[in-house]
């Protein structure tokens, strides 16, 4: 089914349990919480920019064993769909498109995790986890803001890096998000992964990726999974890149999905005086906590 015309604007936030969601996401809520996980369901969570897509290619094609061309076969959101996405109706939500896919499924979500359906946690189902630090982060999501323009207003930069200190922004507070998988991950199957970790070393994180999946495979296939999923190669790819998703949503002439895909991009936004202010309210926000973040690499 395709949109009516014009029912894709800037939808307003909608606050479910504290956290600011999407109105058609709020909407819908009910669905989403009674969502019927699988046992062999795996989940990829991150709060949004934090290389959600990249683990998605990497998980696709450890899945199939390295096959390129199996993994062009449909482009990201349709090989594993976006649990809490919801547009106006006749669309189809993601908890419709998941309950008629066959297990097993590779389910995409950006839920902080005390949002995340309990039957996920009750099956006790894998999760993998990417965090990826704040400043590269934010900068990501204001560029993502731009060009989706079903997300609410960015406004400027510089009210934009406000409203992500003041965790306003769509799904909340990146804080809580990257501190309430890390404080759940031994209690769960939790996979937590670095951005910045998998940027440095690919091989060796795709490993510790193939190792969590039991699907340990060849030094050959490892090598063309990093290749098929290194940024450039990426970015020319179609169905990894979001360039077939409806230009409707996503206006790549404001900003291509797939920007800079660095460590450290933040330095080109930041200006010192933004720098200092975040620092100083970044070690506040995140005292008493044994997650660390590196902002360059
Ligand atoms: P930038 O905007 O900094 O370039 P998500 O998929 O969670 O929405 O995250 C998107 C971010 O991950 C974008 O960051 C995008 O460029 C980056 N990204 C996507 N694929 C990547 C890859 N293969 N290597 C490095 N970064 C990648």
């Amino acid at each position: 089914k395709s949109a009516p015309e014009g029912v894709f604007k800037r939808f307003p936030l909608t606050m479910v349990h504290g956290i600011p969601l999407m109105e058609p996401i709020a909407e819908n809520w009910q669905q989403i919480e009674e969502f019927q996980a699988r046992t062999d369901d795996l989940l990829i969570a991150t709060y949004p920019k934090a290389g959600t897509t990249w683990m998605q290619e990497i998980v696709d094609l450890i899945n199939n064993e390295g096959d390129i061309e199996m993994a062009r076969r449909a482009p990201t959101h349709v090989r594993i769909p976006f649990l809490e996405i919801c547009s106006p109706k006749p669309l189809p939500s993601g908890v419709d498109i998941l309950e008629k896919t066959p297990s097993p499924r590779t389910i995409k979500t950006h839920l902080p995790f005390q949002l995340v359906p309990k039957s996920f946690w009750k099956l006790n189902c894998k999760t993998i986890y990417v965090a990826r630090n704040a400043k590269d982060c934010v900068v990501s999501f204001y560029h993502f803001d731009k060009m989706n323009v079903t997300q609410p207003e960015p406004g400027s930069w510089h009210e934009y890096l406000q409203k992500f200190m003041e965790e306003k922004l769509p799904l909340g507070s990146w804080y809580d998000h990257v501190r309430g998988y890390w404080d759940e991950k031994d209690k769960h199957r939790i996979l937590y992964m670095f951005y910045e970790d998998i940027k440095e070393d690919p091989a060796r994180e795709i490993r510790k990726v193939m190792h969590f999946l039991e699907k340990d495979q060849s030094e050959k296939v490892l090598q063309k999974i990093v290749h098929h999923t290194l940024f450039q190669v990426m970015k020319e790819n179609p169905m990894a890149n979001y360039s077939s998703f409806p230009t409707s949503i996503l206006d790549h002439s404001i900003s291509p999905f797939m920007r800079k895909g660095e460590v450290g991009n933040w330095k080109h936004h930041f200006t010192v005086a933004q720098n200092e202010v975040f620092d100083a309210h970044y070690q506040h926000r995140m005292m008493g906590t044994t997650l660390a973040f590196r902002t360059q690499i």
